[in-house]
């Protein structure tokens, strides 16, 4: 198999250290679907405002993320990652949201990849992107076509929740 570095068309850093990250310490689980292949060659997620994934996306991120960024997002002993501001501006883009998930930052803000694999990564990501509460036009991940669609979130309004019905797969 070639080393998953070999694949990455695009160059994966540490969001504190700025050094490579080491994707072969993912799971080897979840390294092949057509998301991560996707992701690795473009920055893109796929899973973004995908209908079909963003039940397992919301479970997963209710079950890594929200004890500490809050149930929506809105933060909690982690910042807010439902609006326009970053403390890492890298994280408006995918590459970067995914590489701060993937390698951490700091504190509290461990790595990933020994409790997710690459593609729960991108969905966990892509549930962080729906819940965005901002301007859309600072939705700046989607599409122009999926951001003239795209309805800022409103907790209180009905939403997607993981007990809605689930594919067999979302890359597995
Ligand atoms: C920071 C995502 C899990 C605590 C961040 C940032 C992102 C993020 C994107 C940077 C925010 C910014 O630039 O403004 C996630 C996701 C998680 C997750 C998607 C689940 C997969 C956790 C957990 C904890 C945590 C479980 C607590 C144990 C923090 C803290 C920061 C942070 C304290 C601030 C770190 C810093 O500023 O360097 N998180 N996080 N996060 N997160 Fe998480
Ligand atoms: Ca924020």
């Amino acid at each position: 198999a070639l080393a998953l570095g070999t694949r990455a068309a695009i160059m994966l850093t540490n969001t504190v250290t700025g050094q490579p990250l080491e994707l072969s310490e993912a799971p080897e689980e979840g390294r092949d679907t057509q998301a991560v292949l996707k992701f690795l060659e473009t920055g893109t997620n796929i899973y973004n405002e995908d209908p079909v994934c963003l039940p397992k996306a919301h479970e997963l991120y209710l079950s890594m993320c929200s004890g500490c960024h809050g149930h929506y997002a809105e933060g909690k002993i982690g910042p807010g990652l439902n609006d326009s501001y970053w403390t890492y501006p890298k994280n408006e883009t995918d590459q970067g949201l995914f590489e701060t998930i993937f390698g951490g930052a700091q504190g509290q803000m461990g790595p990933m990849y020994g409790a997710l694999n690459m593609n729960e990564m991108l969905l966990v990501m892509s549930w962080v992107r729906h819940v965005y509460k901002d301007d859309p036009k600072g939705a700046t991940w989607l599409t122009s076509e999926q951001r003239s669609a795209f309805k800022s979130f409103d907790a209180n309004a009905k939403h997607i929740e993981p007990s809605d019905v689930m594919p067999p797969k979302c890359g597995g």
